[in-house]
């Protein structure tokens, strides 16, 4: 019987190690375990053997019944995951397409290249990105920057009123405010985002452009950190022999002010049609933060200085690109985005 039993061993595992599916191995399971299977039939028949032998036989049929049941179980899992992994690549879909059914492939608006370049350049100097809303209190869009209510350069910035107190923003500028009120300094930060004024539409002026401030305040700042931070703005963005021109000028929320010429990158200086003649071109405002800027955020005006620019986002693309005329940008024609 022992004998037997070691044959029913040896012809079960080989059978069960060569199951390729669920039907073969319920097969096998009856075959040796079921009601009438050859292992059950053994079993039964340890009533007919004396009680020592029925003990060591027994043990060992035992055994065996728990090596099949255990080789069964094993092979259950494997066949199942055999199965899901059938599945899974049956069931994968293709979702690449042809290449020859497209027709147009997207890409960046010159705007956005523009955008990406002066964050990138002023990420890599430690900036950080600020925000804020285009429909602002008018009190951070004026008041904050040192205009008050008469000042005649609200007239420059007119913009579209909601109510009294709250318009579309005319300038970045209202993020240094906000940055100012929620921020210890040090701080760095340029503000990109969208501005607003009543202006009419025509080849240099929309009633809805872009701006990118710029607002560092710390202790010790200079218009030496203003200059050497431009310089190295317009090497990154206009190539690397570009020089910077500061030329005089009045904000009210700097002193002092200037505008910021770039030697033109076309002609490297001598003249010609993208600067119109003069070697330079004009790209940004820029100058030392007021005193009451900085007092109307919360800052002591006594411990910390800054500097602030601002730059026109329009401006840099249509002089990078040799844009003509402002309107291209907003029209969406295929012909002109095509070019970039
Ligand atoms: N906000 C100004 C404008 O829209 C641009 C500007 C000039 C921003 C000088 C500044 C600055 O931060 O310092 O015309």
């Amino acid at each position: 019987m022992q004998e037997k039993l070691l044959k029913i061993k040896k012809e079960a595992l080989e059978k069960l190690s060569n199951a390729n599916s669920k039907e073969v191995l319920e097969e096998i399971r009856v075959g040796y375990l079921g009601k009438k299977g050859e292992l059950t039939l053994q079993l039964k028949s340890l009533g007919a053997l004396e009680v020592e032998e029925r003990k060591e036989v027994g043990k060992k049929a035992n055994e065996i019944r728990n090596m099949i049941e255990a080789e069964i179980s094993k092979k259950q899992e494997e066949l199942k995951t055999i199965e899901i992994e059938n599945k899974i690549k049956s069931e994968k879909i293709d979702i690449s397409m042809s290449k020859s059914n497209i027709q147009a492939y997207g890409h960046k608006h010159p705007l956005s290249i523009v955008f990406d370049e002066v964050k990138e350049i002023f990420i890599g100097m430690g900036y950080s990105i600020a925000e804020g809303p285009e429909v602002e209190f008018a009190n951070l869009n004026f008041d904050a920057l040192n205009t008050p209510k008469d000042h005649p350069s609200r007239d420059s910035q007119d913009t579209f009123y909601i109510t009294d107190d709250i318009i579309l923003r005319s300038q970045t500028s209202p993020v240094q405010a906000r940055t100012m009120m929620q921020q210890k300094p040090p701080i760095k930060i340029i503000a990109p985002g969208r501005v607003y004024r009543s202006d009419t539409a025509d080849a240099t002026h929309s009633p809805m452009f872009h701006q990118i401030e710029g607002l560092v305040v710390d202790k010790h700042i200079s218009m030496a950190d203003l200059k050497g931070t431009l310089e190295m703005f317009s090497k990154k963005m206009f190539g690397p022999e570009t020089k910077i021109k500061l030329r005089p000028h009045h904000f009210p929320f700097t002193e002092p002010s200037c505008e910021v010429d770039v030697s033109c990158f076309m002609c490297g200086g001598k003249g010609c049609r993208v600067c119109k003649g003069e070697g330079w071109i004009e790209i940004l405002g820029a100058g030392m933060v007021h005193p009451n800027v900085l007092s109307y955020s919360g800052i002591d005006k006594e411990e910390y200085q800054g500097f602030a620019f601002g730059v026109g986002v329009e401006r840099i693309a249509m002089i990078k690109y040799g844009i003509s005329d402002m309107r291209y940008l907003y029209e969406n024609d295929q012909r002109f985005l095509n070019e970039f």
